[in-house]
């Protein structure tokens, strides 16, 4: 019997030409340029959901919203809300509600586990919807359960520990890398992907759907899928 479906993914990153998708400081290091980043923003506004995992909301302080007013008014001209859901995917359920996250933009949703629940408690009534998926996070039931709420287009921005569950469990429709031509060299900065046993393993090769330039970014589509069709 098959279950919901599930949306699209879209795994969306920016990387240094050494692979590493920050510094080890405390700021956020900038690797995408202007145009680079309004081509996120395009990017969020045509998703039902965008997720990140929650050290990237802990470290980042991200707002995740799409900028463009005329985007958020071409939404709401397509019936939609001004912006997409935004997801976080926590196991330790350790969120500090003060953030900025929870204080601008519309819905929110915390993917987590029971022990992960029980730890948010109430510290986000009224915030977030806080939905456990047992003892672990599993990222299929996960997006079955954003199937059953109608979501069609998933973003994933990351961290790294998130883009490599996705991958690593099948999960990812199509990746779209930004990479920035500057180069870190820190093996204490978290790279794009983290070791796991990814479908088909070293010898797969993704399908290289798009390359594109942007300035001085590159971008490059990668369909992950073995029966991906390049469109
Ligand atoms: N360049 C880019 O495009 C880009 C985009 C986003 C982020 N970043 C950078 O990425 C870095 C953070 O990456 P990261 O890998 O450390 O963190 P992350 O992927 O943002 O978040 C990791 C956290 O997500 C939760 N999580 C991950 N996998 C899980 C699973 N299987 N089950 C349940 N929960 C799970 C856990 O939260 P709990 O600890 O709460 O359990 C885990 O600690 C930051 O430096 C940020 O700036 C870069």
């Amino acid at each position: 019997m098959s279950g919901p479906t599930r949306p699209h993914v879209l795994l969306s990153v920016a990387v240094s030409i050494d692979g590493y998708i920050d510094d080890a400081g405390p700021d956020r290091l900038l690797l995408s340029n202007a145009a680079d980043f309004d081509r996120v923003d395009a990017l969020r506004a045509e998703s039902d959901a965008v997720l990140i995992g929650a050290e990237t909301l802990r470290r980042d302080n991200p707002r995740l919203l799409v900028n463009s007013e005329e985007r958020r008014l071409h939404r709401i001209a397509a019936g939609k809300p001004d912006y997409p859901v935004r997801v976080i995917v926590t196991a330790s359920g350790e969120l500090d509600p003060r953030l900025k996250f929870w204080r601008f933009g519309g819905e929110r949703l915390v993917y987590t586990t029971d022990s992960g629940r029980d730890r948010i408690a109430g510290s986000l009534d009224g915030l977030a919807e806080v939905v456990s998926l047992g003892d672990a996070v599993d990222f299929e039931a996960l997006l079955d359960d954003m199937g059953k709420r109608g979501m069609e287009r998933l973003m994933v921005e990351g961290g790294g520990s998130i883009h490599t569950a996705f991958l690593a469990a099948g999960l990812v429709d199509e990746i779209r890398m930004a990479v920035a031509p500057l180069v870190v060299g820190d093996p204490a900065a978290p790279r794009f992907l983290g070791p796991a046993d990814f479908p088909g393993g070293p010898q797969h090769r993704m399908q290289l759907a798009e390359v594109s330039r942007i300035g001085d970014i590159a971008l490059l589509r990668y369909l992950p899928k073995e029966d991906s069709d390049v469109g």
